[in-house]
């Protein structure tokens, strides 16, 4: 962790860095299939990151006195064999996620607090192709009004919500468009819902949802777009700085 990232004022706790990056790969290997690489939970496992048994925690006491036993009847398995100091490094990495994560709105505003207005400006028009699909004076236009800066930060990143970005309690962005098509020609349009190996379920503009078996992978065959894909690409491709600019550059459209 940078120091840009402390928080004023307050104590900041000290990590041993060597055990938060032994605790990160043992977590990654034992426990980031249930849990998620990054702990905030998976399909198998709760958040970690707010558990009260973690946050609780001293030095991997208790933490190691539940893997010892688990909760098996809850699908969360016994780690008897794990050493103590793999329990204590795991311990110090949560710990110290738990810690950026509560400031990481602080670490935010001071990294949007260096971009630049001006290149934001640039890239926008430039480089980054917003211009071929918002426009300041149109969609965007106040948009430095709507969102406080770290919630347009999010909506750049990710304007359909969820974890890390988006903002609490915003609307969701768009969802993709989905058509499902038969053989016989017909076929159904809607919003994407849901889609697995087995089903997808789309809502119909009438608001109605409508759930199709798929038999294979081509009947029915499924086409999906989505408005955002640019916003997905874009995470990828585009560095710290630019992002930074670009909401330095849009919260000045008040
Ligand atoms: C097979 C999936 C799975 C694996 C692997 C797994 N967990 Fe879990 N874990 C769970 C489930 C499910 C729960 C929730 C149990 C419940 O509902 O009480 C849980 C609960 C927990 C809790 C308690 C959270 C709370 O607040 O009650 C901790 C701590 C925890 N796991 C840590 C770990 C660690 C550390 C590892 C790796 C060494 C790990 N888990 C591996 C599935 C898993
Ligand atoms: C291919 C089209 C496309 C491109 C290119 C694109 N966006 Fe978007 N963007 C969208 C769509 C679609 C939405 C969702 C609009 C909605 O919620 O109705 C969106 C949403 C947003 C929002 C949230 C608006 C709000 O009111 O919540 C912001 C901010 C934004 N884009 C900024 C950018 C920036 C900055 C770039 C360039 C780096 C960019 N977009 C590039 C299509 C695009």
């Amino acid at each position: 962790m940078s120091l840009a990232a402390q928080p004023q004022g307050g104590r900041v706790p000290q990590f041993d860095q060597a055990a938060v990056e032994r605790g990160k790969s043992t977590f990654f290997v034992n426990c980031g299939f249930c849990h998620g690489a990054n702990a905030r939970g998976g399909d198998g496992g709760p958040d970690l990151i707010r558990s009260v048994l973690v946050l609780d925690d001293e030095e991997g006491k208790q933490i190691g006195a539940f893997l010892k036993v688990g909760r098996p009847d809850k699908g969360m398995q016994a780690f008897p064999n794990l050493t103590e100091q793999q329990v204590g490094d795991i311990a110090t990495w949560l710990h110290s996620e738990i810690y950026l994560a509560a400031n990481r709105r602080t670490y935010q505003i001071q990294n949007i607090v260096v971009g630049d207005a001006r290149a934001g400006e640039a890239f926008f028009n430039g480089a980054g192709k917003c211009n071929t699909c918002h426009s300041v004076a149109g969609d965007l236009k106040g948009i430095g009004a709507k969102y406080d800066a770290v919630t347009l930060q999010g909506r750049i990143v990710m304007p359909r919500g969820g974890r890390g970005g988006g903002g609490e309690g915003l609307p969701p962005g768009p969802l993709p468009k989905v058509t499902v098509s038969y053989p016989s020609g017909e076929s159904t349009s809607g919003e994407l819902i849901r889609i697995t190996d087995f089903d997808v379920t789309l809502r119909l503009a009438s608001g109605a949802f409508r759930t199709f078996n798929r038999r294979d992978d081509d009947v029915p065959k499924v086409e999906i777009k989505d408005p955002l894909q640019a916003h997905v690409d874009m995470l990828a491709k585009y560095k710290d700085a630019d992002i930074h600019n670009l909401t330095a550059y849009l919260v000045t459209l008040k």
